[in-house]
Protein backbone atom coordinates (compact mmCIF):
# COMPACT_ATOMS: atom_id res chain seq x y z
CA UNK A 1 0.00 0.00 0.00
CA UNK A 2 1.25 3.32 -1.06
CA UNK A 3 2.31 5.61 2.22
CA UNK A 4 0.97 9.11 1.95
CA UNK A 5 1.65 12.14 3.94
CA UNK A 6 -0.24 12.70 6.81
CA UNK A 7 -1.84 16.42 5.48
CA UNK A 8 -4.12 18.44 8.30
CA UNK A 9 -6.90 20.20 7.09
CA UNK A 10 -8.42 22.73 9.10
CA UNK A 11 -10.86 23.45 6.03
CA UNK A 12 -14.68 22.02 6.13
CA UNK A 13 -14.44 19.37 4.79
CA UNK A 14 -13.26 17.22 2.67
CA UNK A 15 -11.83 16.48 5.68
CA UNK A 16 -8.49 14.59 7.03
CA UNK A 17 -9.29 10.92 6.87
CA UNK A 18 -7.86 7.77 8.28
CA UNK A 19 -5.48 5.93 6.37
CA UNK A 20 -8.02 3.06 6.52
CA UNK A 21 -10.96 5.15 5.09
CA UNK A 22 -8.50 5.92 2.54
CA UNK A 23 -7.06 1.91 1.97
CA UNK A 24 -11.13 0.82 2.03
CA UNK A 25 -11.15 2.58 -1.47
CA UNK A 26 -8.46 -0.20 -3.02
CA UNK A 27 -10.85 -2.59 -3.36
CA UNK A 28 -11.16 -5.39 -6.55
CA UNK A 29 -13.42 -3.76 -9.45
CA UNK A 30 -17.34 -4.50 -9.00
CA UNK A 31 -20.11 -3.73 -11.53
CA UNK A 32 -22.26 -1.50 -9.38
CA UNK A 33 -25.20 -3.52 -10.61
CA UNK A 34 -23.76 -6.76 -8.75
CA UNK A 35 -25.75 -7.10 -5.23
CA UNK A 36 -22.91 -7.55 -3.37
CA UNK A 37 -22.86 -3.38 -3.98
CA UNK A 38 -25.86 -3.32 -3.53
CA UNK A 39 -26.05 -4.73 -0.07
CA UNK A 40 -23.12 -2.53 0.44
CA UNK A 41 -25.21 0.36 -0.49
CA UNK A 42 -28.36 -0.87 1.52
CA UNK A 43 -26.09 -1.09 4.59
CA UNK A 44 -24.56 2.32 4.25
CA UNK A 45 -28.50 3.84 3.85
CA UNK A 46 -29.42 2.16 7.25
CA UNK A 47 -26.98 3.43 9.14
CA UNK A 48 -26.59 7.30 8.11
CA UNK A 49 -30.31 7.00 9.39
CA UNK A 50 -28.98 5.36 12.89
CA UNK A 51 -26.40 8.39 13.17
CA UNK A 52 -29.47 10.71 13.09
CA UNK A 53 -31.44 8.41 15.50
CA UNK A 54 -34.41 8.14 13.04
CA UNK A 55 -35.33 4.70 13.76
CA UNK A 56 -37.77 3.13 11.61
CA UNK A 57 -39.33 6.69 10.56
CA UNK A 58 -37.03 7.77 8.66
CA UNK A 59 -35.29 6.39 5.17
CA UNK A 60 -32.51 7.22 3.50
CA UNK A 61 -31.92 8.07 -0.55
CA UNK A 62 -27.92 8.29 -2.26
CA UNK A 63 -26.84 10.28 -4.77
CA UNK A 64 -23.70 10.57 -6.67
CA UNK A 65 -22.90 14.53 -6.49
CA UNK A 66 -21.55 17.12 -4.01
CA UNK A 67 -23.19 18.26 -1.08
CA UNK A 68 -25.17 20.81 -3.34
CA UNK A 69 -26.83 17.61 -5.26
CA UNK A 70 -28.54 16.87 -2.39
CA UNK A 71 -29.90 19.98 -1.37
CA UNK A 72 -31.29 19.94 -5.27
CA UNK A 73 -32.82 16.92 -4.55
CA UNK A 74 -34.47 17.51 -0.87
CA UNK A 75 -35.74 20.52 -2.51
CA UNK A 76 -36.71 20.27 -5.83
CA UNK A 77 -37.95 16.67 -4.77
CA UNK A 78 -40.28 18.87 -1.99
CA UNK A 79 -42.43 21.69 -2.39
CA UNK A 80 -44.86 20.76 -4.52
CA UNK A 81 -45.84 22.84 -7.40
CA UNK A 82 -48.19 26.09 -6.58
CA UNK A 83 -46.76 26.38 -2.76
CA UNK A 84 -43.36 28.29 -1.61
CA UNK A 85 -40.41 27.59 0.56
CA UNK A 86 -39.40 29.74 3.33
CA UNK A 87 -35.37 29.84 3.75
CA UNK A 88 -33.67 31.01 6.46
CA UNK A 89 -30.53 32.88 4.62
CA UNK A 90 -27.74 33.52 7.16
CA UNK A 91 -24.80 32.87 5.50
CA UNK A 92 -23.72 31.61 1.97
CA UNK A 93 -25.69 28.27 2.26
CA UNK A 94 -28.86 29.60 3.19
CA UNK A 95 -28.34 31.54 -0.08
CA UNK A 96 -27.41 28.86 -1.88
CA UNK A 97 -30.49 27.21 -1.27
CA UNK A 98 -32.98 30.26 -2.37
CA UNK A 99 -31.31 30.05 -5.35
CA UNK A 100 -31.88 26.21 -6.11
CA UNK A 101 -35.30 26.90 -5.67
CA UNK A 102 -35.13 29.85 -7.81
CA UNK A 103 -33.68 28.08 -10.32
CA UNK A 104 -36.60 25.73 -10.75
CA UNK A 105 -39.43 28.47 -10.34
CA UNK A 106 -40.13 27.67 -6.69
CA UNK A 107 -41.39 30.73 -5.33
CA UNK A 108 -39.01 31.64 -2.35
CA UNK A 109 -40.03 34.14 1.11
CA UNK A 110 -36.57 34.74 2.05
CA UNK A 111 -35.69 35.72 5.74
CA UNK A 112 -32.36 37.44 5.62
CA UNK A 113 -29.85 38.01 8.44
CA UNK A 114 -26.60 39.36 7.97
CA UNK A 115 -23.87 36.78 8.07
CA UNK A 116 -22.84 36.20 12.00
CA UNK A 117 -26.39 36.94 13.32
CA UNK A 118 -28.85 34.60 14.90
CA UNK A 119 -32.12 34.13 13.39
CA UNK A 120 -34.79 35.54 15.34
CA UNK A 121 -37.66 32.32 15.93
CA UNK A 122 -40.68 35.22 16.52
CA UNK A 123 -39.70 36.37 13.17
CA UNK A 124 -39.85 33.11 11.09
CA UNK A 125 -43.23 32.74 13.18
CA UNK A 126 -44.15 36.31 11.99
CA UNK A 127 -43.64 35.24 8.24
CA UNK A 128 -45.25 32.07 8.06
CA UNK A 129 -48.21 34.04 9.44
CA UNK A 130 -48.09 36.32 6.74
CA UNK A 131 -47.20 33.35 4.12
CA UNK A 132 -49.86 30.97 4.19
CA UNK A 133 -48.82 29.16 0.95
CA UNK A 134 -45.76 28.14 2.62
CA UNK A 135 -45.35 24.23 2.69
CA UNK A 136 -41.51 23.93 3.39
CA UNK A 137 -38.95 26.06 5.95
CA UNK A 138 -35.07 25.47 5.18
CA UNK A 139 -32.03 26.04 7.34
CA UNK A 140 -28.90 25.43 7.89
CA UNK A 141 -27.98 23.94 11.10
CA UNK A 142 -24.10 24.62 11.12
CA UNK A 143 -23.55 27.46 8.46
CA UNK A 144 -20.30 27.13 7.78
CA UNK A 145 -19.63 30.75 6.27
CA UNK A 146 -19.79 31.82 10.32
CA UNK A 147 -19.56 28.56 12.09
CA UNK A 148 -23.04 29.49 13.44
CA UNK A 149 -25.90 26.65 15.18
CA UNK A 150 -29.06 27.58 13.97
CA UNK A 151 -31.72 27.24 16.44
CA UNK A 152 -33.07 24.55 14.71
CA UNK A 153 -35.08 22.44 17.75
CA UNK A 154 -37.06 26.01 17.94
CA UNK A 155 -37.53 26.15 13.73
CA UNK A 156 -38.94 22.51 13.79
CA UNK A 157 -41.45 22.90 16.48
CA UNK A 158 -42.56 26.55 15.44
CA UNK A 159 -43.06 24.60 11.70
CA UNK A 160 -44.57 22.13 13.10
CA UNK A 161 -47.51 23.98 14.43
CA UNK A 162 -48.08 25.60 11.09
CA UNK A 163 -47.61 22.50 8.89
CA UNK A 164 -45.09 22.94 7.38
CA UNK A 165 -42.00 20.66 7.10
CA UNK A 166 -38.50 21.58 7.84
CA UNK A 167 -35.59 20.50 5.25
CA UNK A 168 -32.10 20.83 7.50
CA UNK A 169 -29.14 21.24 5.59
CA UNK A 170 -26.63 19.51 8.21
CA UNK A 171 -23.64 19.25 5.78
CA UNK A 172 -21.22 20.21 8.03
CA UNK A 173 -22.68 18.90 11.20
CA UNK A 174 -24.29 15.63 10.63
CA UNK A 175 -21.92 12.95 12.53
CA UNK A 176 -20.04 16.08 14.64
CA UNK A 177 -22.82 17.47 16.54
CA UNK A 178 -25.52 14.97 17.80
CA UNK A 179 -28.77 14.90 16.19
CA UNK A 180 -31.66 13.17 17.07
CA UNK A 181 -33.86 13.78 13.44
CA UNK A 182 -36.99 12.18 15.50
CA UNK A 183 -36.99 14.86 18.21
CA UNK A 184 -36.45 17.39 15.75
CA UNK A 185 -39.05 16.16 13.51
CA UNK A 186 -37.87 17.60 10.59
CA UNK A 187 -38.81 16.74 7.47
CA UNK A 188 -35.72 16.26 5.42
CA UNK A 189 -32.27 16.40 6.25
CA UNK A 190 -29.08 16.45 3.84
CA UNK A 191 -25.51 15.82 4.60
CA UNK A 192 -22.54 14.34 2.67
CA UNK A 193 -19.69 11.90 2.28
CA UNK A 194 -16.52 14.06 3.26
CA UNK A 195 -17.60 16.19 6.30
CA UNK A 196 -17.95 15.32 9.89
CA UNK A 197 -18.64 11.26 8.56
CA UNK A 198 -15.18 11.64 7.78
CA UNK A 199 -15.26 9.76 4.57
CA UNK A 200 -14.38 10.88 0.59
CA UNK A 201 -15.98 13.29 -1.20
CA UNK A 202 -18.41 12.36 -3.99
CA UNK A 203 -22.02 11.15 -2.34
CA UNK A 204 -24.56 12.62 -0.94
CA UNK A 205 -27.60 11.53 0.98
CA UNK A 206 -31.10 13.25 1.69
CA UNK A 207 -32.71 11.28 5.23
CA UNK A 208 -36.84 11.77 5.26
CA UNK A 209 -39.70 10.81 6.79
CA UNK A 210 -40.72 7.43 5.29
CA UNK A 211 -44.46 9.16 5.58
CA UNK A 212 -43.43 11.42 2.84
CA UNK A 213 -42.57 9.11 0.37
CA UNK A 214 -46.12 9.24 -1.42
CA UNK A 215 -46.47 12.85 -1.58
CA UNK A 216 -43.50 13.21 -3.79
CA UNK A 217 -44.88 10.88 -5.79
CA UNK A 218 -46.02 13.30 -8.23
CA UNK A 219 -43.75 16.71 -8.26
CA UNK A 220 -40.76 15.54 -10.28
CA UNK A 221 -38.62 18.50 -11.12
CA UNK A 222 -35.44 17.22 -11.63
CA UNK A 223 -34.61 14.20 -13.88
CA UNK A 224 -31.60 13.39 -12.00
CA UNK A 225 -32.32 14.39 -8.67
CA UNK A 226 -35.51 13.17 -7.79
CA UNK A 227 -36.24 11.68 -4.54
CA UNK A 228 -39.11 9.84 -5.26
CA UNK A 229 -37.44 7.75 -7.92
CA UNK A 230 -33.88 7.58 -6.52
CA UNK A 231 -35.72 6.04 -3.28
CA UNK A 232 -38.07 3.76 -5.06
CA UNK A 233 -35.45 3.12 -7.69
CA UNK A 234 -33.06 1.28 -5.22
CA UNK A 235 -36.13 -0.24 -3.38
CA UNK A 236 -36.76 -2.53 -6.10
CA UNK A 237 -33.56 -2.60 -7.89
CA UNK A 238 -30.84 -2.52 -5.11
CA UNK A 239 -29.24 -0.43 -7.14
CA UNK A 240 -28.74 3.35 -7.59
CA UNK A 241 -30.23 4.88 -11.06
CA UNK A 242 -27.23 6.16 -12.15
CA UNK A 243 -23.20 4.96 -12.09
CA UNK A 244 -22.54 5.80 -8.33
CA UNK A 245 -18.63 6.66 -7.55
CA UNK A 246 -17.96 2.92 -5.86
CA UNK A 247 -14.48 3.06 -4.18
CA UNK A 248 -16.14 6.21 -2.66
CA UNK A 249 -18.55 3.94 -0.84
CA UNK A 250 -16.49 1.75 0.30
CA UNK A 251 -14.61 4.57 1.90
CA UNK A 252 -17.94 5.69 2.98
CA UNK A 253 -18.31 2.06 4.47
CA UNK A 254 -15.52 2.21 6.49
CA UNK A 255 -15.86 5.54 8.00
CA UNK A 256 -19.35 4.91 9.00
CA UNK A 257 -17.79 1.87 10.81
CA UNK A 258 -15.09 3.95 12.37
CA UNK A 259 -17.66 6.65 13.23
CA UNK A 260 -19.72 3.71 15.53
CA UNK A 261 -16.33 2.43 16.56
CA UNK A 262 -15.61 5.99 18.04
CA UNK A 263 -19.24 6.80 19.15
CA UNK A 264 -21.37 10.04 18.77
CA UNK A 265 -20.46 11.10 22.21
CA UNK A 266 -16.70 10.85 21.85
CA UNK A 267 -16.59 12.27 18.30
CA UNK A 268 -18.32 15.48 19.70
CA UNK A 269 -15.96 15.00 23.11
CA UNK A 270 -12.77 15.04 20.45
CA UNK A 271 -14.40 17.95 18.41
CA UNK A 272 -15.04 20.59 20.98
CA UNK A 273 -11.70 19.64 22.48
CA UNK A 274 -10.17 20.58 19.26
CA UNK A 275 -12.13 23.44 19.02
CA UNK A 276 -11.61 24.65 22.53
CA UNK A 277 -7.72 24.24 22.29
CA UNK A 278 -7.75 26.39 18.69
CA UNK A 279 -9.69 29.04 20.34
CA UNK A 280 -7.87 29.55 23.00
CA UNK A 281 -4.35 29.34 21.33
CA UNK A 282 -5.62 31.92 18.83
CA UNK A 283 -6.98 34.29 21.82
CA UNK A 284 -3.12 34.09 23.21
CA UNK A 285 -1.78 34.96 19.77
CA UNK A 286 -4.38 38.09 19.62
CA UNK A 287 -7.17 37.18 17.23
CA UNK A 288 -10.97 38.08 17.50
CA UNK A 289 -13.78 35.74 16.38
CA UNK A 290 -16.75 37.15 14.91
CA UNK A 291 -19.48 35.08 17.05
CA UNK A 292 -19.84 35.11 20.64
CA UNK A 293 -19.49 31.80 22.36
CA UNK A 294 -22.50 31.11 22.57
CA UNK A 295 -23.86 30.56 18.99
CA UNK A 296 -21.02 28.78 18.33
CA UNK A 297 -20.97 25.37 16.56
CA UNK A 298 -17.65 24.23 18.17
CA UNK A 299 -16.29 22.52 14.30
CA UNK A 300 -15.60 25.99 13.21
CA UNK A 301 -14.59 29.22 13.81
CA UNK A 302 -14.78 32.04 12.10
CA UNK A 303 -11.75 34.65 12.90
CA UNK A 304 -11.79 38.51 12.08
CA UNK A 305 -8.69 39.41 10.16
CA UNK A 306 -6.11 41.53 11.43
CA UNK A 307 -5.76 44.70 11.02
CA UNK A 308 -1.83 44.68 10.57
CA UNK A 309 -0.79 45.98 7.18
CA UNK A 310 1.55 43.21 7.44
CA UNK A 311 -1.22 40.32 7.19
CA UNK A 312 -2.26 39.15 3.90
CA UNK A 313 -4.12 35.74 4.23
CA UNK A 314 -2.72 34.00 0.59
CA UNK A 315 1.26 34.51 2.18
CA UNK A 316 0.03 32.99 5.48
CA UNK A 317 -2.14 30.51 3.93
CA UNK A 318 1.01 29.12 1.24
CA UNK A 319 3.14 29.36 4.59
CA UNK A 320 1.14 26.73 6.24
CA UNK A 321 0.21 25.15 3.49
CA UNK A 322 3.99 24.17 2.64
CA UNK A 323 4.02 22.85 6.12
CA UNK A 324 1.53 20.63 5.90
CA UNK A 325 -1.80 22.67 7.14
CA UNK A 326 -4.40 23.71 4.85
CA UNK A 327 -6.26 26.82 6.59
CA UNK A 328 -9.25 28.60 4.65
CA UNK A 329 -10.52 32.10 3.52
CA UNK A 330 -13.93 33.46 4.43
CA UNK A 331 -16.78 33.56 3.04
CA UNK A 332 -19.01 36.82 3.32
CA UNK A 333 -19.69 37.56 6.61
CA UNK A 334 -20.77 40.90 8.19
CA UNK A 335 -17.04 41.38 9.13
CA UNK A 336 -13.97 40.60 6.77
CA UNK A 337 -13.14 36.55 8.44
CA UNK A 338 -10.74 33.78 7.60
CA UNK A 339 -12.24 29.93 8.79
CA UNK A 340 -10.74 27.42 10.93
CA UNK A 341 -12.70 23.92 11.02
CA UNK A 342 -11.97 21.31 13.31
CA UNK A 343 -14.00 18.51 11.43
CA UNK A 344 -12.12 15.76 10.56
CA UNK A 345 -9.74 13.34 12.18
CA UNK A 346 -7.65 15.75 13.84
CA UNK A 347 -6.74 15.38 17.30
CA UNK A 348 -5.70 17.83 19.83
CA UNK A 349 -1.94 17.35 19.27
CA UNK A 350 -2.77 18.46 15.58
CA UNK A 351 -4.23 21.61 16.60
CA UNK A 352 -1.28 22.69 18.94
CA UNK A 353 0.86 22.18 16.50
CA UNK A 354 -0.78 24.17 13.91
CA UNK A 355 -0.79 26.68 16.71
CA UNK A 356 2.88 26.47 17.07
CA UNK A 357 3.41 26.81 13.13
CA UNK A 358 0.67 30.16 13.01
CA UNK A 359 3.34 31.62 15.62
CA UNK A 360 5.91 30.94 13.54
CA UNK A 361 4.15 32.68 10.77
CA UNK A 362 2.86 35.61 12.78
CA UNK A 363 6.50 36.06 13.60
CA UNK A 364 8.36 35.62 10.40
CA UNK A 365 5.34 38.38 9.09
CA UNK A 366 6.24 40.66 11.88
CA UNK A 367 2.80 40.72 12.78
CA UNK A 368 3.49 40.05 16.33
CA UNK A 369 6.93 40.33 18.00
CA UNK A 370 8.51 37.72 20.29
C1 LIG B 1 -23.59 23.95 5.23
C2 LIG B 1 -23.17 23.57 3.84
N1 LIG B 1 -24.11 23.38 2.90
C3 LIG B 1 -23.79 23.04 1.66
C4 LIG B 1 -22.48 22.88 1.27
C5 LIG B 1 -22.17 22.54 -0.15
O1 LIG B 1 -21.52 21.33 -0.27
P1 LIG B 1 -20.68 20.98 -1.57
O2 LIG B 1 -19.59 22.00 -1.71
O3 LIG B 1 -20.15 19.61 -1.23
O4 LIG B 1 -21.60 20.97 -2.73
C6 LIG B 1 -21.46 23.07 2.20
C7 LIG B 1 -20.07 22.94 1.82
O5 LIG B 1 -19.14 23.28 2.53
C8 LIG B 1 -21.82 23.43 3.51
O6 LIG B 1 -20.89 23.63 4.47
Amino acid sequence: MKQVARKILLNPGPATTTDTVKQAMVVEDICPREKDFGKLLDSIKEDLVKVVHGGDEYIAALFTASGTGGLEAAITSAVPKEKKILIIDNGAYGARMANIASTYGIDVVSYKVAYGDFPDVNHVEKLLKENKDVSHLAVVHHETTTGILNPVQAICDLAKKFGVEVIVDCMSSYAGIPIDVKRWGAGYLISSSNKCIQGMPGMVFVIFKKALLPELKNQKRSYYFDLYSQYVGFEKTGQMQFTPPVQVAYALRQAIDEYFTEGEANRWNRYQENWNVLCSGLKKLGFEFLLPDQYQSKILLAIKEPSSPRYNFDAMHDYLYQRGYTIYPGKGAKEATFRLSVLGDLYKTDIENFLAELKGYLLHAGIITA
